[in-house]
């Protein structure tokens, strides 16, 4: 099932519609007039840099080809073994002028490769002191990013011409962010933070990809970003932290299995998945579940909330012990998530 969900996702019309041959996302807002065929639109301050420090080692790289290539047919053509000439001639065995050109010439291409690689690097590393943080939760399969207010999403969403920093740590295996659009990317390591910064400069919708090989799930490991016209951020946080103190509990339920990346591992429809489908433990309401370990626990609205705090608690028999603790969980979106899980049971389920 998971895997049909990868094709699907894969083979989806319209995310063809918005990408180029490299199946990098456009944004949707504007189809970006310096996307090409090597490279998705510009939508961070080093972008620019980055494509042309590329375009510099490619032309470097075209120009050295062409020229080896053309030499070398031409001498094949020049000296092959002829009719007339059937002994090689006798080649010099050392020229001390040709040999210094054809070392110092490259070493000064390579200095400008490390200089200007070194001097883009430095700046792509250290992130600035000011900028917006946010906490980046990377699980098997799914991101969760906690704003400075503590509003949690699945989403990430930026403010356009704001440096901001991300400090990033995986709940399980290495996984790695990447955008294409902001031309950088880092990996995301259990037990440890690792920071990556941008300052995004183009309104759009973008897709963040995992890009390193964590399991089943990873080609579907992605997330939305958003970045926001002035005003747009505050404005989108807002709303997202008011849905969460307004929301009726299924509702809220409901919206939290889509946001937290529950999706990713529990149907809705008894179809197993990395974890049990939530139909099936809807199912089971007020009766008792066979645990891993051989015990039982009866189901009911203390055991999923501690199953959700605390997921090694209780582990469901045939199941892997995988699941993450869900970072900066709330305790209405808890509420809302158990009573959306108990409803699946009603008889139009
Ligand atoms: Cu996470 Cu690939």
């Amino acid at each position: 099932m998971i895997r049909t969900a990868m094709l699907q996702s894969l083979f989806d019309p319209s995310s063809l519609a918005s990408s180029n041959l490299l199946g990098f996302a456009l944004p949707a807002a504007d189809s970006a007039a310096d996307a090409n065929y090597w490279f998705p639109a510009q939508a961070s301050s080093f972008a620019a840099d980055m494509d042309a420090l590329w375009y510099f080692i490619y032309w470097v790289s075209v120009f050295f080809f062409i020229g080896i290539v053309a030499f070398m047919v031409l001498f094949v053509t020049r000296y092959r073994r002829t009719a007339t000439r059937t002994q090689p001639e006798r080649s010099a065995s050392h020229n001390t002028a040709l040999e210094l050109t054809w070392s110092i010439l490259p070493a000064f291409l390579l200095v400008a490769f490390f200089y200007w690689g070194w001097t883009s690097f430095l700046v792509i590393a250290t992130p600035p002191r000011d900028a917006m943080e946010v906490q980046v939760g990377a699980y098997k399969w799914g991101w969760n990013f906690t704003y400075p207010s503590g509003h949690t999403d699945s989403e990430l969403h930026v403010p356009t011409d704001r440096e901001v920093k991300l400090i990033m740590s995986s709940a399980d295996v290495l996984h790695s962010f990447w955008v294409p659009e902001f031309r950088t990317k880092f990996d995301v390591v259990p037990g440890r933070y690792t920071y990556l910064w941008f300052k995004p400069t183009r309104v759009g919708e973008y897709q963040l990809k995992c890009t390193e090989y964590c399991g089943t799930g990873h080609s579907a490991m992605r997330a939305k970003v958003v970045v926001h016209e002035a005003g747009g951020f505050e404005k989108w946080l807002e709303q997202a932290e008011g849905a969460l103190l307004t929301m009726e509990p299924k509702a809220l339920g409901e919206l939290s299995y889509k946001k937290l990346g529950c999706a990713q591992c529990h149907s809705l429809d008894g179809t197993k998945l990395v974890g049990p489908s939530f139909k099936e433990t809807a199912s089971l309401w007020g009766n008792a579940r066979g645990l891993a370990d051989g015990s039982e626990v009866t189901v009911d609205e203390n055991y999923l909330r501690e199953s959700i705090l605390e997921p090694m608690a209780k582990v469901v028999a045939g199941y892997q012990p995988q699941m993450p603790v869900i970072p900066g969980i709330r305790e209405k979106q808890i509420a809302g998530l158990i009573e959306y899980i108990k409803s699946l049971s009603g008889p139009n389920q």
